[in-house]
């Protein structure tokens, strides 16, 4: 059985007086039935990490390809380690069309992060005009094919269905648009790792609320969400965590 993971990606936002927000949800799931993943921006990850209680895992947005050296700006995967993570999203799609990062770059990150015993959370997903093209399948295929690595323990990775036009829009696939994807990006893990493919977990992310996830976290293969804008108050993401408690 894959445990069930409600991971809040806080994105550009947040600053000291966001750690009151971890607290809250200290209090509220002291102990929970599935696994709870914050990932706060660079400046408050070590902070949060000191903060956050024993159900709620830390993780980074983004890390470099390279264990260290001349990269202005840059964080290395040991670097998310040593400040409390054990988790890294990598390959989000704002960092995709903000930074050029490709399904390339994806996979050295990939790597880089699984070498450092990170949990990377893997993210795909189409655009509008892809959807509207009828390529949504063949899109999020190569983009699988071009971002993971072969890795012995890749079980233990995520991957994110994060459709590009649901992010921040407040617009959601049916929940049989979510199906298809979800049954596909198992079915092609399966015919790529085999065995392995069972035990990783497949995440739906874009505009995931308290008042939708219920339905999201019934459909088949899915294992969770990468939750944006709902994963800034508490009170939100609690609502979402519990319905994936209910889920699970
Ligand atoms: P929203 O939940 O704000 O739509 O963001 C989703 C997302 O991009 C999480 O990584």
């Amino acid at each position: 059985m894959r445990r069930k993971l409600a991971a809040g990606n806080w994105k550009m936002n947040g600053t000291s007086a966001s750690l009151a927000e971890v607290e809250a949800l200290n209090t509220a799931h002291p102990t929970a039935g599935v696994d709870i993943l914050i990932c706060p921006p660079a400046t408050l990850l070590s902070r949060l990490s000191g903060v956050a209680g024993p159900a709620i895992a830390t993780g980074g947005q983004d890390c470099h390809a390279a264990a260290a050296g001349a990269h202005t700006g840059d964080i290395s995967a040991d670097m998310l380690l040593d400040a409390g993570a054990s988790h890294v999203i990598l390959g989000h799609s704002e960092r995709r069309a903000d930074h050029g990062e490709t399904d390339g770059t994806v996979h050295v990150k990939t790597v880089a992060a699984l070498n450092a015993g990170l949990v990377p959370v893997v993210c795909v997903g189409e655009t509008e005009v892809e959807r509207d093209d009828g390529k949504t399948l063949q899109v999020i295929g190569t983009q699988l094919a071009g971002s993971l690595p072969d890795f012995a323990g890749i079980d233990r990775l995520v991957v994110a269905y994060e459709p590009v036009w649901a992010i921040g829009t407040g617009r959601v696939p049916t929940l049989g648009q979510i199906a298809e994807v979800h049954d596909f990006i198992r079915a092609t893990l399966a015919e790529r790792f085999g065995a392995a493919a069972e035990g990783m977990r497949l995440l739906y992310g874009g505009s995931v609320k308290p008042s939708n996830a219920a339905e999201i976290f019934a459909v088949s293969n899915v294992d969770g969400a990468l939750v944006g804008g709902a994963s800034l108050k508490a009170s939100d993401f609690s609502g979402i965590i519990a319905a994936l408690e209910q889920a699970a």
